[in-house]
């Protein structure tokens, strides 16, 4: 009986495994169109803070529609979810249109490679605001993290400042998202999908004045009409792409946040920045220096042995 018993686990445990692969494999394609078509869209319309609106309003419409049709079924929330979502929709909201301000201002490789720093940031944030301790060797691959990610800062052939201040506090803003949203779906009978559909839902309610107070609806036509003079119709479906494929990718995200530990998810998510790094370079023609490259390898190496370390 014990030998059918392990048996029978190690084919379910070995089920788990091929789940969150594909879950895995799925995050990483889906985002990496979605860093294509963010970055064309901003090369043409360069207003970050309605293309980031545009993306959570497609996510909230999706959802919606799915619960209406009954392809997913609608969460059963009370006022206390909403309550303990708001401070994960903040740092959603921050962290999002953080981030693609900075893609709107420097290359997408440049974004992810800062962005491959963010262990170092959860790292920092644990040990001073929550006060947890970590083993000796987390801190010390914090040093070819920070390091790695200084050294591409600096080669950087179109270094742009508000870029890499993005870059820098979509990292700080994700932590607090991924801490509080691991808190809030804890013992929550809402899956990971409709957590994700109800925090681009606040979050979008979040973002929009902001968005209108910031760039707002005259710049957005005189901007619309010169980018559809330039690229044609067809940037309408650029647009659709990029806002779809931002849901899709974070729906998926947090499906298998769902099922794994932060760690699990945070080298998830490292490896997904390396697919975008490298099929960003190759689709826009990145420049890239040896010595930027290098810097960005050394990054990403530190998010390994930071990987090691905390196991
Ligand atoms: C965004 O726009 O939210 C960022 O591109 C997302 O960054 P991520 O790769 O950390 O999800």
């Amino acid at each position: 009986l014990n030998i059918e018993l392990s048996d029978q686990e190690a084919r379910s445990e070995a089920a788990q495994k091929l789940k969150i692969g594909i879950y895995f494999a799925t995050w990483w394609a889906l985002n990496v169109v979605f860093n294509i078509y963010n970055k064309k869209v901003l090369n043409a319309f360069p207003y970050p803070w309605l293309t980031s609106t545009l993306s959570l309003a497609t996510g909230s419409l999706m959802m919606l529609i799915s619960w209406a049709v009954r392809i997913a079924e609608p969460p059963k929330t009370d006022l206390d979810f909403w309550k303990t979502l708001f401070p994960v929709a903040v740092a959603h909201t921050i962290g999002h249109v953080a981030a693609t301000v900075s893609m709107s201002k420097v290359a997408v490789s440049f974004t992810h490679i800062i962005k491959s720093g963010e262990p170092a940031f959860s790292v920092l944030v644990s040990r001073f605001l929550l006060g947890e301790t970590f083993p000796v060797p987390v801190y010390f691959s914090l040093l070819p993290i920070i390091g790695g990610c200084a050294l591409a800062a600096v080669t950087e052939l179109n270094f742009n400042m508000t870029g890499f201040m993005g870059a820098m506090i979509s990292n700080l803003a994700f932590v607090f998202r991924n801490i509080f949203s691991k808190r809030g779906m804890k013992g929550k009978s809402v899956g990971g999908m409709n957590y994700y559909a109800c925090l681009s839902m606040l979050s979008l309610l979040i973002l929009t004045p902001f968005a209108i107070a910031v760039e707002g609806p005259q710049m957005w036509a005189a901007g619309w009409q010169k980018a559809i003079s330039q690229i044609g119709p067809n940037f309408i479906w650029w647009v659709a792409a990029q806002s779809v494929f931002y849901h899709l990718y974070n729906q998926v995200s947090y499906m298998s946040l769902d099922q794994i530990s932060p760690l699990t998810f945070s080298i998830g998510n490292t490896m997904k920045r390396i697919s975008v790094i490298v099929s960003s370079i190759i689709i826009f023609h990145t420049p890239v220096q040896p010595i930027n490259a290098l810097g960005a390898a050394i990054a990403i190496l530190g998010t390994f042995l930071y990987s090691q370390a905390k196991q």
